[in-house]
């Protein structure tokens, strides 16, 4: 296995930062990965994995090893009749293995339609989107202990997941290299329509009768209608969670601000923060080679050759602006590196 030196992140990250790595290997199987901790080389210097890259942000050059997944491979590792257990190894596409799926009519993913990076880095967030969340299908992963070499399976209930939220972004953040993540998809699906414009869209397509296919394609087309196409604009999806706050913060800021978007968070509430950002004047606004997306605000975007410390620092502004304006402290999604 190769060891490359200085090596630009460019091709690898979806904000187009052109940022560098020291160290850089492709993971092409578990023998490449098994190699890496024998060399004890997490141990020796600061390591990075990286799927598509597609939830990070490179404020610097990367001093350390960036492990860039390719373990590629998809079963069929067990079926009731209710049931299938499909297991994936991490480096694969997101898209692609949900495209893989829907055309065998398992259902459970179909929601998540077209979320960019990799199937292993799916987990890290408890990817969302549309009324489902990947931990609604999880059913296991295998992750490889960067330091110490070992093999550990984790539950649905060991990877503590939350909103945009699991344990390998606190208590175990940079420790394991996910391998392969098992999914339990459903051979009679429930299909789930309320969320957005799901409905809707169902409809403009003349949908008569539900299927995975039909949601995957709706779900389609609303992403491709509302968010930048990173081929074409470089962008990390929402820069910034939607928060969560009391329902009595919310009673007062609704007595100010009437068209506030929210819903209900369990006995909270979520506040739309592309709501939040473009009231606070920040939509569409462009500096030089960066800014705030014409129609997400939630959304920043590279549109060449700006820097990460850049997109950064914008996304330092609009937090100190949401908290003068609203009193709410908006956290980043993307992973500052
Ligand atoms: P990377 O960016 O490569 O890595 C993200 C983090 O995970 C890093 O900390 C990395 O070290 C870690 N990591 C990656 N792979 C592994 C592994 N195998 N083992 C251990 N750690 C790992 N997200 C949503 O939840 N919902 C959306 O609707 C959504 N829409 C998006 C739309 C666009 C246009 C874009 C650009 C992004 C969007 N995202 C969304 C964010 C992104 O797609 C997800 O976070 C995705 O899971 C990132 O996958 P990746 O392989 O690119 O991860
Ligand atoms: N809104 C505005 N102005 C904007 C953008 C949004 O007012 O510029 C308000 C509107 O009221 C809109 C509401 O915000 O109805 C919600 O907007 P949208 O449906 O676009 O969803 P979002 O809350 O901005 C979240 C996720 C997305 C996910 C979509 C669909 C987070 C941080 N983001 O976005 O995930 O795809 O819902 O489920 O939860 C990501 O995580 O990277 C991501 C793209």
């Amino acid at each position: 296995m190769l060891i490359e030196q200085n090596i630009s992140l460019l091709p690898f990250n979806t904000f187009h930062i052109n940022a560098s790595a020291n160290l850089f290997a492709n993971i092409n199987s578990m023998e490449d990965a098994r190699e890496i901790v024998k060399q004890k080389l997490p141990e020796k210097h600061a390591t990075l994995l990286l799927g598509g890259g597609s939830n990070v942000l490179f404020t610097k050059n990367f001093n350390g090893l960036v492990l860039k997944n390719n373990l590629l491979g998809k079963e069929i590792v067990k079926e009731t009749d209710e049931h299938v257990f499909v297991k994936a190894q991490s480096g694969e596409v997101w898209h692609e293995f949900v495209l893989y799926c829907i055309a065998k009519n398992y259902g459970g993913l179909e929601n998540l339609s077209l979320i960019p990076g990799s199937v292993g880095a799916s987990p890290i967030q408890n990817i969302g989107a549309y009324g489902a969340e990947i931990k609604d299908t999880f059913y296991e992963l295998e992750a490889l202990h960067l330091n110490e070499g070992y093999t550990k399976t984790f539950s649905l209930s060991e990877c503590n997941f939350g909103y945009r939220e699991s344990v390998f972004k606190h208590d175990l953040k940079g420790q394991y290299f996910i391998t392969s993540v098992t999914f339990k998809l459903s051979k009679k699906p429930k299909f789930r329509t309320d969320y957005g414009q799901i409905q809707t869209e169902l409809e403009k397509m003349k949908v008569t009768e539900l299927s995975v296919k039909a949601i995957s394609d709706a779900v389609c087309s609303i992403r491709r209608s509302k968010l930048p196409d990173p081929a074409q604009i470089g962008n990390a999806g929402s820069f910034f969670k939607n928060p969560v706050i009391s329902n009595e913060q919310y009673s007062e800021l609704k007595g100010l601000f009437p068209d506030i978007s929210a819903y209900p968070a369990e006995k909270n509430t979520k506040i739309a923060a592309g709501w939040l950002i473009e009231k606070a004047g920040w939509k569409g606004k462009t500096f030089g080679e960066y800014g705030v997306h014409k129609n997400q605000a939630l959304v920043l975007v590279n549109y060449g050759g700006a820097t990460g410390d850049q997109i950064y620092n914008l996304s330092s502004e609009i937090i100190a602006s949401i908290e003068k304006m609203f009193g709410i402290t908006l956290e980043r999604e993307v992973n500052m590196i």
